[in-house]
């Protein structure tokens, strides 16, 4: 009675391994963890697919929520030093951490716009890009109605993910 069911010891286990890797949101991992993956599960894609499933099944309102537990990029809290190891590590190999102060400032002009206009941050998988590719996409993306940008978002989110769970496989492979 005191001790926890087995199965309770593996849910620990799998968030524990991939609770982090929907920024702020463990809830889309444990959903994973409820459609019968376990801690022993490590095939990235067969990850990203179930979690991203879980993401692309929930209402609306858990959606924008995970879609606003982002940070902005190159924002504040980057500069702050405030970011998530992921986050942090994504927005450096997209050169965004080494913003001219004009760009930065392009940057928050760009964010505040977009969070302006849909309520919620600019998301975007980074990459494989440089920042003249992000700030293209980023005026690109502004022009879209408030339904494509959440699909669009969520999207990313799921590929964000995607290329953080094969990153782990690699660095524990
Ligand atoms: N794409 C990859 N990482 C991030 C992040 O930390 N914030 C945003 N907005 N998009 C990202």
């Amino acid at each position: 009675l005191l001790s926890p069911r087995p199965s309770d010891l593996d849910l620990g286990d799998f968030l524990t391994q991939y609770g982090d890797i929907f920024e702020h949101s463990p809830w889309v991992a444990e959903g994973a963890w409820k459609q019968g993956l376990t801690a022993q599960d490590n095939d990235p894609d067969v990850l990203a697919d179930t979690m991203g499933e879980i993401l692309q099944q929930a209402d609306i309102d858990q959606q924008i929520a995970v879609i606003r537990a982002h940070p902005d990029l190159a924002g504040k809290a980057a500069l702050a030093g405030e970011l998530t190891q992921d986050s942090t590590r994504e927005q450096a190999g997209a050169g965004l951490d080494q913003c001219s102060p004009v760009e930065f400032e392009h940057f928050q002009n760009l964010n505040q716009a977009y969070q302006d206009k849909f309520g919620f941050p600019f998301v975007i998988a980074v990459k494989g890009l440089d920042r003249y590719n992000i700030l293209d996409a980023f005026e690109k993306r502004l022009e879209n109605d408030l339904a494509t940008e959440r699909r669009t978002a969520i999207e990313q989110i799921i590929k964000i993910a995607r290329f953080r769970l094969h990153a782990r496989a690699t660095e524990s492979a």
